[in-house]
């Protein structure tokens, strides 16, 4: 049932190039993502679409701040991310012309099955991102997305989340084409470089070795930070979850340039930080970060991109991904957090598939 492998997370996180590709399977048409069938609002009603709210609760709420980015970047509409359990007791600014976009892996999450309920209380239109068919989500939901990871049994939370990358995209580029925001030639690059994903997701994962070694010694910690800028700031705090969830050491993600306004008094001799440098357009703001905490003694891990130079030189150790848009690059940073987390969950002897007071479907409040 584990395909070989010794844990269900495992597992999971190696079938990513499959759930991405079967995810993206039937949604592209002349080289244009098209969502008709999942979202039946007629071009029209998209078009008069104002504001996107993105809810959801973990793993699926670091979705979502990808989805702010995303979808701010090619369709132009503001977006909003709240975590469920705030949404549903906010009195959240809702109106007809509002797209609730509802992520949930297993599609029982209670508070954010309450949140779709609020918002289809106050008539807005709500489209669910799950992985599970037939879930309440799935059928309380106005639209639905339903995302091809497959059965996602380890309480972390791996394939679901970058299948969930894969429909938020696939949402940015058909809202984008509909909406006329970004002209035909600029979507179908990007629908082209989100079908070649599977191939570097698999080249991604031949990071494992090194990755192995690295979180032996990360095991040995009890504090680390991930620090980012724009994209690589929603990928550092997954990647920080991950940590924290599976092996108990406490992590904590910051924007880059949050650091010098307290986080940076924490940083002496010795402390790991993972640096995550893909962000093309950030890359030396990035640099000038990792050269501030280096300054105090931190032992970096930086994650870069292929070919990348600059980094080498300045931290203790670098793990490269394949290039792709900088747009797309979440969808293969996760992996070597994944692949640290897990590993240093084994270094520590703990249980990888079911941590400690967690359960893989949070059916209460
Ligand atoms: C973390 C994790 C959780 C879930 C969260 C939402 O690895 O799995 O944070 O992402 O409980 O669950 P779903 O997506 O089922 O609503």
């Amino acid at each position: 049932e584990k395909g070989g492998y010794d844990h269900f997370m495992l597992k999971e996180i190696h079938e990513q190039p499959r759930a991405i590709r079967d995810t993206l399977t039937g949604r592209v048409k002349g080289g244009q993502a098209d969502l008709s069938r999942e979202i039946a609002l007629s071009p029209e009603e998209l078009r008069e679409i104002e504001r996107i709210h993105f809810v959801a609760c973990g793993t699926a709420y670091h979705a979502g701040l990808v989805g702010k980015y995303v979808i701010e970047e090619l369709v132009r509409i503001p977006v909003e991310v709240d975590v469920a359990s705030e949404y549903r007791y906010r009195n959240p600014i809702l109106t007809p012309r509002t797209l609730v976009v509802v992520v949930s892996q297993s599609g029982e999450t209670a508070d954010t099955l309450a949140a779709l309920r609020e918002a289809k209380k106050a008539g807005s239109r709500v489209l669910a991102i799950t992985n599970v068919v037939g879930s309440t989500v799935a059928r309380e939901a106005d639209d639905v997305f339903i995302t091809q990871a497959g059965p996602e049994i380890a309480v972390a939370s791996t394939k679901a989340y970058t299948s969930q990358l894969i429909a938020i995209y696939l949402l940015g580029l058909y809202l984008a084409w509909i909406r006329g925001t970004r002209s035909e030639a600029e979507l179908a690059e990007v629908v082209k470089h989100l079908e070649g994903l599977p191939e570097l997701a698999e080249r991604t994962l031949q990071l494992e070795g090194a990755v192995r070694l690295l979180a032996a010694e990360i095991a040995k910690k009890e504090d680390l930070f991930y620090i980012g800028r724009g994209l690589d700031y929603a990928v550092a705090l997954e990647g920080s979850l991950k940590l924290k969830e599976i092996t108990y050491i406490h992590s904590e993600a910051y924007t880059a340039g949050e650091l010098k306004h307290g986080t940076l008094a924490l940083i002496e001799e010795g402390v790991p930080v993972i640096a995550l440098a893909t962000q093309t357009a950030l890359y030396d703001k990035m640099v000038s970060n990792i050269e501030e905490v280096k300054a105090r003694g931190a032992r970096v891990l930086g994650i870069a991109l292929e070919g990348d130079e600059e980094l080498h030189k300045l931290a203790d150790e670098v793990l490269t991904i394949p290039r792709t848009l900088s747009l797309l690059t979440p969808v293969l940073t996760v992996i070597p957090l994944q692949l640290l987390a897990y590993h240093a969950c084994v270094a520590r002897g703990y249980d990888v598939d079911k941590p400690r007071n967690l359960a893989k479907s949070v059916t209460v409040e």
